[in-house]
């Protein structure tokens, strides 16, 4: 949550940050605004509520030649989404600029203790004592980097922040305290960076070097260096990033979020390629940390995500169970670390994530790691904490995902546990080899059948059009088609602000049939396995109530057609590899009746793509 960038350098550093905003609106979108030197003796500074289109406007043709600045894109925690708690803040003075993501916990003491001393504030921000208290430092003698580093340690919390000190035009120094929030400092010719993530450094440079927590960088247009909070330098090598800036492009499609749903099939393919092996049939993993011998010790797997990466590690559950045969369970991670679980080496931790810097994620694997778990975390982003924490990474291979309703990292991941599931139970002996050839041939098949299911886009818009109307939605699934129930709900509820809750079909009838009416419809997700009859029967519950119901079917099945009001084919795969099929159904109706309700699909109220606060 938050976007920051930073840039020093020979280029005009107000246009490139307005552009760097643009890509990292996606992280929040509350407020927008930016700080540059001008040359003159204070900092030409902009901000703005609402999206970044508002501050545009309102630097149109203002901009000031700077070979230096700071912007900020807010998802708002400590203060209305106003003008006044816009960032860059600054300290009194005018000294400081600096912008912030994550969370300070003692500023209320810190801001109680500026007040008694005279200070006034301007906003209801966390983030400006930090800005007061690095000015004092600055007042006192102290160099940016030391008064950073003063300011940081009288504060509690975690979050990453970026400052700028109007008396010395051209450094930036950036910090990361705690597992909130990233940054990541670019290298150029005579100028770098300094971002909350890769995707605004992209079209700029490759040459990248990402903070860890506790640390700090000096960042100057000639050079970067690197030091702990305890002031310790640090060797940091710059290493060169390979992601695509081109597949961060919206191209011709309407919105970020129906690209990355069509760019599926590709993407599958992508993940697929050169892991899934036929004669004989095994998974090739590059980036697995551990050997036979090793697996062969693991007594259970834990899978913990949130959001859609968690429904992805509950199917992933399955996999794991059936495939590999160790004892698995799910766990979204915030909770994980309250339920003080038994772990242990033997236990294999698996975290999910997309951007790998979700922040109960992290905190959950910190939890791992203190108790000697193995880990192993599946990833979108390359580089990002969560990589670096684990002890291997299988990337998803998705291409940057941009949308903040997660769609291709949803299959993405799904993909990738499949295939950890296919090489520990390969590695444990515990995979029939028939079952291992049936799955790498399904496996290879998913891009076609995902590509298929994408052809039922025309049918799925015209059911949107009849269905946007409902202000309520059940979705109800069984089985491996449960954690597509909850994924269906969360798409819709993401990005058309509908009610719209998943569940598990066998408890539907304890509780949430008695809010079933012709209101309400279901979205029934029957596939044809050996569930079917069960989810037929719920069905018939359901119609015996008045209830509208959409059935989401396999190929062949025409069992439902008398009984259901619209029903949906999913293309032919393997019954373990339903869930893939059936995610592009759910996307596309939550995107169609987004849609149709005339709602922001791509940035959605109140949310963030990446969630960097508890
Ligand atoms: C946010 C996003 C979701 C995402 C979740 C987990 O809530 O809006 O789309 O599923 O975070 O994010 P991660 O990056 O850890 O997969």
């Amino acid at each position: 949550m938050c976007g920051i960038i930073g840039y020093t350098g020979e280029r005009s550093a107000g246009p490139l940050i307005m552009e760097a905003l643009r890509r990292l609106e996606y992280r929040g979108y509350d407020s927008t605004g930016l700080a540059l030197f001008d040359h003159g003796s204070s900092f030409f500074v902009a901000r703005a509520a609402g999206k970044i289109d508002q501050l545009a406007s309102r630097v149109e043709g203002r901009l000031p030649a700077a070979a230096a600045g700071i912007g900020h894109t807010r998802w708002a925690t400590h203060g209305a989404a106003t003008d006044a708690n816009a960032h860059p803040h600054l300290d009194p003075s005018g000294r400081v600029a600096i912008v912030h993501n994550g969370i300070v916990e003692n500023y209320e003491e810190l801001r109680t203790a500026l007040l008694a001393r005279g200070r006034h504030f301007a906003s209801d921000t966390d983030t400006e004592v930090l800005a007061h208290l690095i000015a004092d430092a600055l007042e006192a003698g102290r160099d940016l980097p030391a008064a950073v580093r003063d300011a940081v340690a009288r504060t509690t919390g975690a979050y990453a922040l970026v400052a700028i000190d109007r008396d010395e035009p051209g450094r930036l120094v950036a910090v990361r305290v705690g597992n909130a929030g990233g940054i990541v400092v670019g290298r150029g010719e005579r100028e770098h960076f300094v971002a909350s993530d890769l995707a605004a450094l992209l079209p700029h440079t490759r040459e990248v070097a990402f903070l860890e927590p506790g640390e700090l960088a000096d960042v100057r247009a000639a050079a970067a260096s690197f030091c702990t909070l305890a002031g310790e330098p640090l060797d940091r090598p710059f290493e060169a990033q390979t992601l695509d800036p081109i597949a961060a492009v919206r191209g011709r499609y309407k919105h970020f979020m129906l690209k990355e749903i069509w760019e599926q099939p590709d993407g599958l393919l992508d993940a697929v390629r050169g892991r899934y092996l036929l004669a004989p049939a095994h998974v090739a993993l590059e980036g697995f940390p551990f050997d036979a011998e090793r697996v062969r010790q693991f007594t259970r797997v834990v899978l913990i995500g949130m959001g859609t990466s968690w429904h992805a590690a509950m199917v992933g559950r399955h996999y794991i169970e059936r495939l590999a045969r160790i004892p698995a369970e799910v766990d979204n991670a915030a909770e994980f670390g309250y339920r003080r679980a038994i772990l242990d080496e033997h236990t294999l931790v698996i975290s999910v994530s997309q951007s790998g810097e979700t922040v109960d994620l992290l905190a959950a694997m910190e939890v791992a790691r203190r108790a000697g778990c193995a880990q192993l975390t599946v990833c979108n982003t390359p580089g990002a904490q969560t990589t670096r924490v684990a002890d291997g990474t299988i990337y998803m291979r998705m291409g940057p995902e941009i949308a903040v309703a997660s769609t291709k990292c949803f299959t993405g991941a799904m993909v990738a546990l499949h295939a950890i599931a296919l090489h520990l139970g390969r590695a444990r002996g515990t995979l029939d080899p028939a079952e291992a050839e049936a799955q790498v041939a399904g496996a290879l098949h998913l891009p076609a059948a995902v590509g298929e299911a994408l052809l039922l886009a025309p049918a799925i818009e015209q059911l949107a059009k009849r269905y946007a109307a409902y202000e309520n939605f059940l979705f109800l699934g069984r089985g491996l088609s449960f954690p597509l129930a909850l994924e269906g709900a969360l798409k819709l509820k993401e990005v058309s602000y509908l009610h719209a809750e998943g569940y598990a079909a066998g408890e539907m009838k304890h509780g949430p049939i008695a809010l079933i009416d012709e209101r309400m419809p279901t979205v029934a997700l029957a596939p044809s396995d050996e569930l079917r009859d069960k989810m037929r029967s719920n069905i018939q519950q359901l119609k015996a109530r008045r209830g509208r119901v959409v059935a989401i079917v396999s190929a062949g099945d025409a069992s439902l057609s008398a009984l259901a009001d619209d029903m949906l084919t999913l293309p032919d795969t393997d019954q373990l590899l339903v869930p893939f099929v059936a995610a592009v159904v759910m996307q596309l109706l939550a995107y169609y009746v987004a849609l149709e309700r005339g709602c922001d699909v791509d940035q959605p109220r109140n949310l963030a793509k990446t969630v960097t606060v508890e």
